[in-house]
């Protein structure tokens, strides 16, 4: 049993910050890359309680680690490398932008997995923004909150993400997906396909943003970025790939086919939802993945057998490595109506082959159809 507000701190709550998971479609490793991305939100999603204090102390309980209250003074802030850094970052961004809060009592409950390429840092990021700026009467958008989130977790915590995930977080609602230009940050909703349930199977081998594989493949962009002459590689046109990157070394060559062609599939992607051409979605899904293996090398062995084991089946239209990669979850497309029996039976097979457990996360547990999501603030 986890303890109340109540019980850690003696007294009641007064605001809440809620933000969901995001799982993304398509468009991976394009954020940082000035790209196109196509997130939505997943059921599993973030609390944040608040009761704000006279003083400029910050108490902070998490439900995930059990009860001890971690504690720090606003303006104190010190990296600890451990989640901590995460609430400390946020007070920090605040701070530095001049908004107005002073400290806070704070219990965060999650049900995002960590480490599952699902944005647990960025739903906690945006559930606690939300509670600060509903507890002290801040002036913030939620494009500028989602921008919050990002410099926290880039210049505080030190992990270089790209913006899609805070945005998702931020913005993206039940059953659309936010189609984002992460460089004009300009984004327009559409509906994910009626005739499809989402199925998200979590590998179990844990994935983070902060490991050195991220920042490599980040450094390797800007790197070709800067031999081909363009500001970011979104600027690499798809016509005359090959001649473009013939000159550069293999790995270099392979980061740009992958993000080129990956900008040019959210496009295609959002143009199949519109039309409802599911067959059309679940290629891309299954290219999309092919690229992440072969040219982006951010699949594992794991992953690829989810992925693997959703082709062979018939209900599967198409599925691929979502997030950062190095581990975490796998999203498909699957037949209306049939998307958990379709995610069980991966973590069934998966199991056998691996030994690892996998988690079906949508369609949550007890609904055969998915989703229908709830996004609430
Ligand atoms: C992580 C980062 C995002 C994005 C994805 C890959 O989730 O936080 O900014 O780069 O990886 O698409």
């Amino acid at each position: 049993m986890t303890d109340t507000f109540r019980e850690l701190y003696g007294r009641e709550a007064e605001k809440r910050g809620i933000a969901p998971g995001r799982v993304n479609l398509i468009g991976e490793h394009t954020d940082y890359n000035g790209g196109f991305v196509l997130p939505t939100v997943i059921p599993q999603r973030t609390v944040v309680e608040l009761a704000t204090r006279a003083d400029d102390l910050v108490q902070v309980s998490s439900t995930n680690v059990g009860r001890p209250v971690a504690a720090y003074r606003l303006a104190a802030e010190a990296r600890s490398g451990t989640w901590l850094d995460y609430v400390q970052g946020i007070t920090r961004v605040l701070g530095d932008a001049r908004h107005a809060i002073r400290g806070a009592d704070l219990r965060i409950d999650s049900s995002v997995p960590l480490g599952s390429g699902l944005s647990s840092s960025a739903a906690l990021e945006i559930a606690l923004l939300r509670a600060f700026r509903a507890a002290f009467a801040l002036a913030i958008d939620d494009v500028p909150l989602a921008k919050l989130g990002q410099r926290a977790e880039n210049e505080f915590v030190g992990a270089p993400c790209g913006i899609m995930d805070q945005m998702a977080c931020s913005l993206a609602e039940d059953g659309v997906a936010l189609f984002l230009d992460t460089r004009t940050l300009e984004y327009d909703r559409v509906l994910l396909p009626a005739g499809a349930d989402l199925v998200v199977v979590n590998s179990g081998v844990s994935h983070s943003v902060a490991g050195a594989d991220y920042a490599t493949r980040r450094r390797e962009c800007e790197q070709a970025a800067s031999i081909l002459g363009v500001r970011q590689l979104r600027d690499v046109p798809l016509a005359g790939l090959d001649r473009t990157v013939s000159g550069l070394p293999d790995t270099l060559r392979r980061r740009v086919r992958h993000v080129a062609t990956e900008d040019q599939r959210v496009l295609d992607a959002v143009a199949a939802m519109r039309s409802g051409d599911l067959a059309l979605l679940g290629d891309l899904f299954y290219a999309s993945h092919a690229s992440m293996r072969n040219d982006y090398q951010v699949s594992i062995a794991e992953i690829d057998l989810l992925v693997d084991l959703a082709r062979e089946d018939p209900r599967v239209y198409g599925a691929r490595l979502t997030g950062g990669g190095f581990g975490g979850s796998i999203v498909a497309l699957a037949e209306k109506g049939t998307g958990r029996r379709v995610g069980e039976r991966l973590a069934t097979e998966y199991h056998a082959r691996t030994g690892h457990s996998a988690t079906v996360l949508v369609p949550p547990q007890g609904r055969d159809q998915g989703p229908r999501f709830g996004s609430e603030a």
